[in-house]
């Protein structure tokens, strides 16, 4: 391996920067030239590479979203697209390639180099949390906290005028964000797509809580969840059940940005290296996660699987303590 390069993918996430530094100055370290692809798969694809030295990933640690900028491209979804890509690499005598990103950029990698043979290794980066083989994604972390910094606040303004609020926070496939927010925030209840939302139920648990003298609640609803997002799940609760004013908030991309918390910069730092001397070693078409404080290796076609489970218990603990 004498050059090597770095790109990130798919939704941005906070530590995206500081991975992209952890693999830059490995990289330097073994004296392996490094390159970054701007805008991902679309820059592989039009050849938009740039060298990265030390100094180009200076003060970036503590920055969200990622210097290299992201991008969802269509066109390598195509055979046509991923040999233009293939080419490319070619061009920068690229040895192997460091792919920071989630799901759908791992699908990618995988295809791709089953095509054309390139190594690649994927560092875990995406606020979702869905995938298998660490126990936390780059960027879960400072999301988790953005949400219930918001949802604190939201409390307040629920407190105040006795409101029912349905939040919605990220989370298209999974309900990672929905159920650890839940907890922290002390939710009524947490609708996420694992779990089936049933309406009735969901209003038993208001009444609940109005028997115990609640005047205020707040409800988490994960975007994917299969009620139909809050909008959906608050206009039939009130169908029903209209004993406080119902609000409906949705915190959206707030979630994808902003600094990284410690817990997601030391995780970021660890896969990037790991990234780098794990292509050295000669692997390829795997992630470097953290499982149990250890570096671990999970394949990308095991890593993108969904195999991912929520924990069920979480759910009732969050419903046990509201
Ligand atoms: O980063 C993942 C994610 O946050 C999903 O939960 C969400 O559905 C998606 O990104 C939205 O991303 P975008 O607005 O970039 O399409």
């Amino acid at each position: 391996m004498k050059r090597i390069a770095v790109f990130t993918s798919g939704g941005d996430a906070p530590g995206m920067n500081t991975c992209l530094r952890a693999v830059v100055r490995t990289a330097l370290q073994y004296n392996i030239e490094i390159f970054g692809i701007v805008r991902a798969y679309e820059g592989m694809i039009s050849g938009d590479f740039i060298p990265l030295e030390f100094n180009s990933v200076s003060n970036i640690i503590q920055r969200g979203g990622t210097i290299l900028k992201s991008a969802r491209c269509e066109e390598f979804r195509t055979v046509e697209g991923r040999k233009k890509a293939a080419a490319q690499l070619k061009r920068f005598k690229i040895d192997g390639v460091v792919a920071i990103g989630g799901d759908g950029t791992f699908t990618g990698a995988q295809i791709f180099n089953k095509e054309h043979g390139i190594p690649f290794i994927g560092c875990p980066g995406t606020i979702d949390n869905d995938l298998f083989g660490t126990d936390n994604t780059i960027g879960y972390d400072t999301a988790l906290n953005t949400v219930v910094e918001a949802v604190d606040k939201i409390r307040d303004t629920a407190d105040a005028h006795d409101r029912l609020f349905f939040v919605e926070v990220m989370g298209r496939d999974a309900g990672f964000i929905a159920l650890r927010t839940g907890i922290a925030v002390g939710a009524d209840a947490v609708l996420i797509p694992e779990n089936e939302t049933f309406v009735d139920s969901l209003i038993q648990r208001l009444e609940l809580g109005r028997a115990h003298m609640k005047t205020s609640s707040i409800i988490i609803v994960a975007e994917g969840d299969d009620g139909g997002g809050a909008y959906e799940v608050a206009r039939k609760v009130k169908e029903k059940f209209n004993h406080y004013e119902t609000k409906v908030s949705v915190l959206g991309h707030i979630q994808r940005g902003g600094s990284p918390s410690a817990a997601d910069r030391v995780l970021a730092s660890i896969v990037g290296k790991a990234a780098v001397e794990a292509l050295l070693e000669g692997r390829e078409n795997e992630m470097v996660g953290v499982i149990n404080r250890k570096v671990a290796f999970t394949s990308f076609e095991k890593a993108i699987k969904h195999n991912c489970e929520i924990n069920k218990e979480l759910l009732h603990l969050a419903e046990s303590l509201a």
